[in-house]
């Protein structure tokens, strides 16, 4: 095989890589506060990614675009083949239903305890899940999954925020 054919292949392996989160060119300000100034990204089906940033960067205010809850100056942003700014309230809550975020504080109900905060957002969702009446094996499923099976019952003050 020449170098050539090596060339294409290789481009062909590429061009098969799923976009899920395509962030181009993005801009936000709050008055004077230019939070981000073209900020790109692009994230393929399988990777893993870490954005990091010193506190008040911007790293917030830029998850908060890509799940639609902040609009942007200008720019582009795409998930999971949709993009966000033309999507109307109900196709941005069924993508949101396939999105997964939280932050570090504040991610929890405090009155609640672990098994009732997962049982929540899953009530909602119920026939996606495929779930009639017992929430507890999924409950228990994602739980075990992080290795939190034992906080079942706890409260979010018990939990280590470790
Ligand atoms: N809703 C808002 N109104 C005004 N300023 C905001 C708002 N949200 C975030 N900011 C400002 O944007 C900057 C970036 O914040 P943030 O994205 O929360 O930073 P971090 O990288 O720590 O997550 C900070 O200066 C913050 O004060
Ligand atoms: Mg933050």
């Amino acid at each position: 095989m020449n170098t050539k054919e090596h060339i294409k292949i290789a481009e062909a392996k590429v061009e098969e890589k799923e976009v899920v989160i395509e962030i181009s060119d993005l801009r936000k300000s709050f008055g004077d506060n230019h939070v981000l100034n073209g900020f790109n990204m692009t994230l393929y089906k399988g990777e893993n990614l870490v954005v990091m940033g010193k506190s008040g960067s911007g790293k917030s205010v830029m998850i908060k675009c890509l799940v639609g809850l902040i609009t942007p100056d200008s720019g582009y942003v795409e998930v999971l083949g949709k993009e966000i700014n033309t999507l109307d309230q109900q196709h941005l809550d069924e993508l949101r239903s396939d999105i997964g975020f939280l932050f570090q504080g504040s991610a929890l109900y405090d009155s609640m305890t672990v098994r009732e905060n997962l049982e929540f957002p899953m009530r909602r969702h119920k026939e996606k899940l495929g779930v009639v009446n017992d929430t507890t094996p999924l409950v228990l499923e994602a739980l075990e999954n992080v290795g939190l099976a034992h906080t079942l019952d706890l409260m979010p003050a018990e939990l280590s925020g470790e």
